[in-house]
């Protein structure tokens, strides 16, 4: 079969990141451009910031991308972008810049959900072994997920209240640590031991997840030895959190790994880049005989290289957007 090429653009949060991916699979060229160091001055993402800079920065990303790779793009075979879910105002520059290209250069457009990119971003250096058990933890998203075949989604579980990555940037807040939280916390939590007694929450045999029990525990934890005028040991308390909070993850996955169905386990979203997390997981891999997918750290966090694998599946079966293509800030998780 003849190679395909596709260019892939991502532009749903704070991130402008464009690729070529061969076959799915092979990246040809890569680009990402991160606006942290902005947002992190305010604490969080802010959206109209964030739309402005995806603004300035999409045509420089566009011709480094070209730039860096012998792929020209009479030889790109379609054009993948994602379009939900995520900030809307970025969403849509990433959007009509992917539209213009196409109409441009006279190729099909393929419309890619980012949380299925994440999803995908374990194609780019394995093959995925159906059935496996997809748990995808991001900013936004807490999911468990069973997948018998590409585009074939089974939602198994979701957290009921915040997402992971969303607890771990509160707390990360709380403890006086720099936006994005995740990592932060993480490098804290490596000073420390689990010492402080947390809440178990969803102890019981559903697939769904709760945080923000954990989050408002710890907020009351510090608020309360603050009035007392008591020193808060933060990387215990750091160690503490991150150890309660892949806890469930832990618990949930071995419930669903527990009748043997699934020939892998892959982790997916930001969240998976937690050394931490990969390690508890690895091990509950090995314990069921399966192997476990993480995508490479690069390919964690947001990145249009797993937005290309995810095209790859949709171009094989000619499933094409419209001109009339538009940003959505929701979308679940669906089969296509
Ligand atoms: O997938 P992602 O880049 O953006 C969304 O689609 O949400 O995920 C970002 C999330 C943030 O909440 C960040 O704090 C978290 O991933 N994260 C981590 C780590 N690295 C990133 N959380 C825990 N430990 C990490 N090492
Ligand atoms: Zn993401």
């Amino acid at each position: 079969m003849k190679d395909v090429y596709i260019f892939a653009i991502e532009s749903s949060c704070d991130e402008t990141s464009m690729a070529i991916v061969k076959n799915g699979k092979e990246i040809e060229s890569f680009t990402v451009l991160t606006q942290m160091d902005t947002h992190a001055k305010f604490g969080g993402v802010v959206p109209e910031v964030a739309s402005r800079m995806h603004t300035e920065n999409i045509t420089m990303v566009f011709q480094e991308t070209i730039a860096k790779s012998s792929i020209s793009m009479d030889r790109i075979d379609a054009i993948a972008v994602t379009y939900a879910p995520g900030l809307l105002g970025s969403l849509l520059v990433g959007v009509e810049f992917a539209k213009t290209l196409a109409l441009v250069y006279k190729k099909p457009l393929i419309a890619v959900n980012h949380m299925i990119g994440h999803i995908y971003a374990n194609r780019i250096d394995n093959d995925l072994k159906f059935p496996l058990l997809a748990l995808v933890v991001s900013g936004g998203h807490t999911d468990l997920i069973k997948m018998n075949k590409d585009y074939d989604f089974q939602i198994l579980g979701s957290t009921l209240d915040d997402a992971i990555g969303e607890a771990f940037d509160k707390v990360a807040r709380i403890l006086g640590l720099q936006y994005p939280g995740g990592p932060n916390v993480e490098r804290l939590a490596l000073q420390g031991q689990p010492t402080y007694d947390l809440p178990k929450p969803l102890n019981d045999s559903s697939y769904n997840f709760s945080f923000s029990g954990l989050k408002s525990s710890i907020i009351n934890l510090v608020h309360n030895e603050q009035q007392r005028h008591h020193e808060i040991r933060k990387s215990d308390l750091a160690c503490s959190f991150q150890t309660a909070a892949v806890d469930q993850l832990k618990r949930k996955v071995k419930l669903a790994l527990k009748n043997g169905e699934y020939q892998e386990l892959i982790l997916a979203g930001g969240v998976s880049a937690s050394r931490y997390l990969r390690h508890e997981m690895e091990e509950i891999a090995i314990n069921h005989h399966i192997p476990l997918s993480v995508p490479d750290f690069k390919y964690c966090t947001d990145n249009a290289a797993m937005i290309g694998a995810a095209a790859y599946p949709l171009f094989l079966n000619h499933q094409f957007a419209d001109f009339n293509l538009n940003a959505q800030s929701n979308l679940p998780i669906t089969s296509k």
